[in-house]
């Protein structure tokens, strides 16, 4: 069966559920519920009535974009909808400015899966003229 990309349509109980599927620790409902409200925009991999992955741009909508869970269930891996996700993560990101404005799409990737992002044109940091991606963990 064919797979859709929807924007607008992920729950927070798909989106708990995703989670779940791919062997994610479990996360504060209320959380779930605001990071969905806070997108920029959430996009649902279906077939049929099946979601099998998700991706979410995050940001300000001007300079500031952030592709985060990026998931696809084990099953329906292989099969290019991670690529398809991102890719659509992408064209959103540029449909938020105007017409030949550069966006800057950016990623936390998992361990060892950033070859997947290269593949698709992303550039492990640090580059030329940018430094390492730097973050800190606060309790
Ligand atoms: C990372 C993830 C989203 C990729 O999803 P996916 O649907 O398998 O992605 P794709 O099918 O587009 O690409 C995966 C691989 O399959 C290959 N592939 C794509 N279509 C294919 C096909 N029809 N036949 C064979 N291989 C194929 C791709 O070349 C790619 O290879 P690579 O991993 O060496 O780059 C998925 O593995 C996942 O959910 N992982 C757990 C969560 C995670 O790590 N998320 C990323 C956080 S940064």
């Amino acid at each position: 069966m064919e797979i859709a990309i929807r924007e607008g349509v992920l729950t927070p109980d798909t989106f708990a559920g995703l989670r779940a599927a791919c062997g994610m620790p479990e996360l504060e409902p209320v959380l779930i519920e605001r990071a969905l409200e806070n997108s920029l925009a959430t996009f649902a991999a279906v077939c049929g009535a099946r979601t099998v992955g998700m991706a979410r741009l995050v940001g300000d909508g001007a300079f500031v974009f952030l592709l985060c869970d990026l998931l696809v269930v084990p099953l329906w891996r292989h099969q290019g909808i991670g690529s398809l996700l991102t890719e659509t993560v992408v064209n959103r990101a540029k449909s938020c400015v105007p017409p030949g404005r550069a966006v800057v799409v950016s990623l936390f990737s998992a361990a060892g899966r950033e070859g997947f992002y290269t593949r698709l044109g992303f550039a492990e940091l640090p580059v030329t003229g940018l430094g390492a991606g730097m973050q800190m963990f606060c309790l």
